[in-house]
């Protein structure tokens, strides 16, 4: 039985607790005895993998697994618990989490509110450093320089609204940014009067210096700031972030990067963008419960940021005057660190391959057939996870409703710019069965 909040440490702190405190097999089992039989979807939260078998995965990730199709089912089966009745491929409104993590973060909750301010007024704060150190360590980067958000939403509008942007100012953005992003300067265009000039990305980019000139071209000696998306999340495009912010800050001019898809999915870190202000979801691939985002600031640069919510105490540097906004929902980021042992896991490498693998395996096959058109770049570093497609003579919206309905595939519309296109996105634990399925589905909807 559960009797004190240390009782309930997870992720990282677990292994200290279980040393200390446990001595029969399956620490996850044992933690989950405060919990034992509540029902998870018609599974016992007890059917998760011991913390040894955690480990023998991880083990197993250090070859490579890419294409090892028997691998991924019992990965599947250990970690996910996925419905059969229908097949996920929109994992990119948000991720789902593993069971661990989920386990984790049910446990948060429990804790949270049985101990309540108890917990929260005293070893909270111990925890929560500890949790930004490790969460730190992991992205590169100095615990100072990350602030936990609730979403890529509200740290890239701290971004936004927070730089010290005057009439007149230019404002570089593309129409494949992220609509809420681009709300926000259309809002700050209408308040103080910025001018904002937006460029053409082409769908399918010759190479990263198409895209890096597109950019440079576009810079007037108006230019105060330039919005780069580091994965556009209507096509699964990847921009060169890093050869762009080179190019541009030595010129004065400020980058923000929307990292909203690229954190967790492919191989990078925070701190070697070239960028000084990044927003990041970790709901998305960093499989996190949802609720959670996590905003980058280079050291020395927070005192250059208004903050967005009032705070008149902290000192200027000091990334967490730019934090103020009440009361937060801290199961969530009390679960943080379960999430990025898993990711330690499998590996972000490891992911980045796979997922490349699988959205590779239905493109290669789906361009071959007559009137489809995918709108993703072929090429490695241009994409990864996320692509999209559409058939020519058929709205979008009919394509993603017969695909659910006659072949039980789950995929989302997208608004291309003029074009709607389906955007299909897999997860680790989508297998090529079921992209073997979509591709059938294709196929049928392009004879129509
Ligand atoms: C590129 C990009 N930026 C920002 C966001 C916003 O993420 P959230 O809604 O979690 O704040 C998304 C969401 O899908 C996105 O795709």
């Amino acid at each position: 039985m559960i009797k004190s909040p240390r009782d309930y440490r997870t992720g990282s702190q677990q292994k200290k607790f279980d040393t200390m405190k446990l001595s029969r097999r399956n620490a996850f089992k044992k933690i989950s005895l405060g919990l034992a039989g509540v029902p998870l979807f018609g599974k016992s939260l007890n059917d998760i993998p011991a913390k040894e078998d955690l480990l023998k995965w991880q083990e197993a990730f250090s070859k490579d697994r890419t294409t090892d199709e028997a691998y991924w089912e019992k990965f599947r089966g250990e970690f996910y618990d996925i419905p059969s009745d229908f097949i996920n491929l929109e994992n990119g409104y948000f991720g789902v989490h593993p069971k661990p993590v989920h386990q984790s973060y049910l446990l948060n909750i429990e804790k949270v509110n049985r101990f309540s301010s108890q917990y929260m007024r005293t070893d909270y704060v111990h925890d929560y450093r500890e949790i930004m150190k490790s969460l730190a360590a992991f992205s590169s980067v100095h615990p100072e320089e990350l602030l936990i958000t609730r979403n890529a939403t509200e740290a890239l509008n701290i971004l936004i609204q927070g730089l010290d942007l005057q009439k007149g100012d230019e404002v570089i953005l593309n129409r494949q940014d992220y609509h809420s992003m681009i709300e926000t300067f259309e809002m700050l265009e209408k308040r103080i009067g910025i001018q904002l000039k937006f460029i053409r990305l082409p769908l399918v980019p010759k190479n990263d210096e198409e895209v890096l000139e597109l950019y440079t071209e576009a810079v007037s000696p108006s230019t105060k700031c330039v919005l780069l998306t580091h994965m556009i999340h209507l096509t699964g495009q990847i921009i060169p972030v890093k050869k762009i912010a080179d190019a541009l800050r030595p010129r004065g001019i400020e980058i923000i990067v929307d990292a909203a898809h690229s954190f967790a999915q492919v191989d990078f870190k925070l701190g070697e963008m070239g960028a000084d202000f990044v927003g990041v979801n970790l709901h998305k691939w960093f499989s996190n419960p949802l609720g959670a985002g996590m905003l980058y600031v280079k050291k020395g640069r927070v005192r250059d940021l208004k903050p967005l919510f009032g705070d008149s105490n902290r000192p200027k540097d000091n990334i967490h005057r730019l934090g103020h906004f009440g009361t937060l929902a801290t199961p969530i980021i009390m679960t943080i660190p379960s999430a990025q042992e898993f990711n330690q896991m499998v590996t972000i490498p490891a992911k980045e391959k796979r997922l490349r693998y699988l959205q590779k395996y239905w493109t290669a096959e789906a361009m071959r057939i007559p009137k489809v058109v995918i709108t993703t770049p072929t090429a490695e570093a241009q994409s990864c996870a996320i692509a999209s497609f559409y058939i020519e003579g058929m709205e979008a919206k009919d394509i993603v409703h017969r695909l659910y309905e006659q072949f039980k595939v789950f995929t989302v519309i997208r608004q291309l710019e003029d074009r709607q296109v389906v955007r299909v996105t897999p997860n680790l634990y989508n297998h090529t069965g079921e992209l073997d399925t979509l591709l059938e589905g294709i196929s049928t909807l392009a004879k129509l």
